[in-house]
């Protein structure tokens, strides 16, 4: 699909003579709003325009029942302010239909593709989690931590060679959406073709519809796989987490979040600073960085941190990870090749959780809300990774095989060794006191985007100079990406 320009200027006219069916071209009449049974249709203009007309957006007159609408931005019927955080119906023009006010219903991506029960081809999505799951576009926005909309806007129009389309005024949602031409990937959630996303660079394309026309920076040109996550299918392969769409079946997101996140960017929300974050910026995400580096890093001269291991870069030894991975409790099948979605973990609008952390991962619910700096962080890497079974009295995990060895996983490569250090288990916990609530270690004062150990650890002048919160692992290797 070719993208039209088109101009504001020119749109009057394009409204009067162009029917909607004529405008196939931006593939408008497959769109989940251009749909004459299920799209656009606001109650007041039921009588004089079908279902699925511009209008139902767009009014070509000034006024339409005497109220004026020409001031907005492409003569839409409702204004959006992009400077509001909290939002109502009234802030972003999206949201007067995508809002439980407005009608339509959607849920997030966990209840959505990561809670699918397939069978054969088609799926019903279910909500398994128990935690409060919005159920429109508007409610996840607003849940605690969401992409802040202004932020959004501000990264668009401050960058316009990444995002040619959007000029001021723009609607934030059509940084990702394009809404003449995004289908509806709900009614069928394993039918990537429905997708309901466009790179910015490629409005009036759909990304990860498979069609083979890649423009400029999707790399999908002339093969229909390669907008999916199925581009990995040899090591570091992508395998579908439980409940979800196999990997032929999903859209790349790593390459649509990369799009803005392979950068720093510009954030007015605080988070949870750690070793290497600075306030106000959100920070690049390597995920795709090998640097000649699989994983153990040099050890010695400069280390040249490489990229994520949940990204291309592959895990030390071996990673205990649960099915469908490998099996934690199985030697024989303890694996170390793979790579993840960046909405295997995240969600794309917001969630309750710290950045946007997904209820469900993996076909479990978390069953806590994650917040702060906290070793409960670690319940989002539970569903995933599992060596110690043992439990804290507040439920959550203790982590202690995984990092000082065990029973469980003779081959567990554990980083640290208990012995070590004349005992002193305050070496690297908060207390020496076990009972302590200071004891266990905030997992994010060592895991997170980017993260890593050498010898530069938190006891080295260097290591001090710099801040850095981590230990060097007694057992080698002594460098090695921890994320
Ligand atoms: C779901 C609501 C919706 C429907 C339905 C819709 N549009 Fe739009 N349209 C928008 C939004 C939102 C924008 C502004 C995009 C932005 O923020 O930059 C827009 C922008 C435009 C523009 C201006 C592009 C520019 O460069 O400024 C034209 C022309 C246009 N639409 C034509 C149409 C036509 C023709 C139809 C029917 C075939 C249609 N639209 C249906 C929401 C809609
Ligand atoms: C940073 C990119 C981004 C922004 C900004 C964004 N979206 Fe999305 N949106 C996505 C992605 C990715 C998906 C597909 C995955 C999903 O449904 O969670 C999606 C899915 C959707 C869906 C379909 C959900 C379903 O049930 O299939 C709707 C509707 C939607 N977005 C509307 C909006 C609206 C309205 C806004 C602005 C208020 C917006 N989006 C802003 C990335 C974005
Ligand atoms: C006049 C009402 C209306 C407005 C305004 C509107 N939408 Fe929609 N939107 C709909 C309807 C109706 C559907 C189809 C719902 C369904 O399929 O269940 C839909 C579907 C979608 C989908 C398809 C995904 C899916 O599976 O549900 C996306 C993406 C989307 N809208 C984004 C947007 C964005 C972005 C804007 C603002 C630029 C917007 N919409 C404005 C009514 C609207
Ligand atoms: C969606 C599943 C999933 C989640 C959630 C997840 N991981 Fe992983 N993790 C993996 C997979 C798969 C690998 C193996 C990567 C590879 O093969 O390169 C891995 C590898 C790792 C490694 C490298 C292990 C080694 O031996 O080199 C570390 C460290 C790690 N994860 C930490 C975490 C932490 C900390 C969390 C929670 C904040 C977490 N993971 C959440 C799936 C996950
Ligand atoms: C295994 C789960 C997992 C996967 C997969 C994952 N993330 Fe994250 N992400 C996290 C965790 C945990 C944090 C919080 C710690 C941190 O800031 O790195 C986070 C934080 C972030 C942040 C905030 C960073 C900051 O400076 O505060 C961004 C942006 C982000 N992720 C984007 C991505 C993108 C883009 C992808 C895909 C390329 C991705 N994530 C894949 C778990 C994951
Ligand atoms: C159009 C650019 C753009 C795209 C595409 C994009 N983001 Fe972001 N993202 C931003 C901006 C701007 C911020 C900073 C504003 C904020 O903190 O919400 C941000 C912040 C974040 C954060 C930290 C904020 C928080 O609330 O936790 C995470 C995590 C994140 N993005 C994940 C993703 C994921 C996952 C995707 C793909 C589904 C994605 N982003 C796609 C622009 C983008
Ligand atoms: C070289 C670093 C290091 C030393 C020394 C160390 N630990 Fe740990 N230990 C860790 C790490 C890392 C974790 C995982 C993070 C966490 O949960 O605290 C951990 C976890 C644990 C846990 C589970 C945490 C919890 O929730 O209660 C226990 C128990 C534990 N260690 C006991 C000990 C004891 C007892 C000693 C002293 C004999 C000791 N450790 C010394 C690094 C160390
Ligand atoms: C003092 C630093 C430190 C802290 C704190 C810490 N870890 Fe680790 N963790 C490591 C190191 C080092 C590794 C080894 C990475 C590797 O396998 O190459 C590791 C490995 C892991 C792995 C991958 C195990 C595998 O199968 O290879 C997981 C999962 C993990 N940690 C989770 C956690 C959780 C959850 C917390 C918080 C409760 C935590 N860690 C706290 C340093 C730490």
């Amino acid at each position: 699909m070719k993208i039209i320009a088109i101009h504001i200027s020119s749109m009057v006219v394009l409204l009067l003579f162009l029917t909607a069916s004529s405008f196939a071209e931006v593939n408008y009449t497959s769109s989940a709003h251009g749909d004459n049974g299920e799209g656009v249709s606001r109650g007041d203009l039921q009588d004089n325009y079908v279902t699925g007309n511009c209008a139902h957006c767009h009014e070509q007159h000034a006024s339409m029942d005497s109220v004026t609408h020409a001031a907005n931005e492409s003569l839409l019927f409702s204004a959006t302010d992009s400077d509001v955080v909290i939002y109502s119906t009234a802030s972003n023009f999206c949201f007067q239909c995508h809002s439980s006010a407005g009608g339509v219903e959607n849920y997030d991506y966990s209840a959505t593709f990561g809670s699918l029960i397939l069978s054969g081809d088609s799926a019903v999505a279910v909500d398994s989690s128990g935690a409060t799951q919005p159920s429109s576009i508007l409610d996840a926005f607003n849940a605690t931590h969401g992409h802040n909309l202004s932020d959004v806007y501000q990264y668009a129009i401050n960058n316009p060679t990444l995002f040619p389309s959007f000029k001021a005024g723009s609607n934030s949602c059509t940084v990702c959406h394009d809404p003449h031409v995004a289908r509806r990937n709900h009614s069928d959630p394993t039918d990537a073709t429905l997708s309901v996303i466009s790179l910015p660079d490629e409005h009036g394309d759909l990304f990860g519809d498979g069609d083979g026309d890649g423009l400029s920076s999707d790399g999908d040109e002339g093969s229909s796989v390669s907008e999916r996550m199925s581009r990995w299918a040899v090591a570091p392969e992508y395998v579908a987490p439980f409940n979800e769409a196999d990997a032929v079946d999903t859209p790349d997101y790593n390459t649509f979040c990369l799009y803005c996140h392979n950068e720093a960017v510009a954030t007015t929300e605080s988070y949870p600073l750690h070793f290497g974050s600075v306030s106000g910026y959100v920070l690049p995400i390597d995920w795709f960085d090998i640097a000649g580096d699989t994983g153990d890093g040099n050890q010695t001269g400069t280390y040249v941190v490489p990229g994520d291991k949940h990204g291309l870069n592959i895990a030390t030894g071996n990673a205990a990870i649960e099915a469908p991975f490998g099996d934690p409790n199985d030697d024989s099948n303890l694996e170390n090749d793979f790579i993840l979605s960046c909405t295997n973990c995240h969600e794309a609008h917001g969630s309750d959780n710290d950045y946007m952390h997904r209820r469900v991962i993996n076909g479990r619910p978390l069953g806590v809300i994650i917040s702060g700096v906290t070793s409960a962080l670690g319940q989002h890497c539970f569903p995933c990774h599992e060596e110690d079974s043992t439990i804290r009295p507040n439920g959550t995990m203790k982590w202690k095989d995984t990092h000082h060895g065990g029973p469980t996983a003779s081959n567990n490569d554990n980083p640290y060794s208990v012995n070590d250090h004349s005992g002193q288990c305050d070496y690297c916990h908060g207390s020496s006191d076990q009972q302590s609530v200071d004891f266990p270690i905030a997992c994010e004062e060592c895991h997170y985007h980017g993260s890593y150990v050498d010898e530069f650890d938190k006891y080295s002048p260097e290591g001090i100079a710099q801040g850095v919160k981590y230990v060097t692992p007694d057992n080698s290797p002594y460098r090695r990406k921890t994320f």
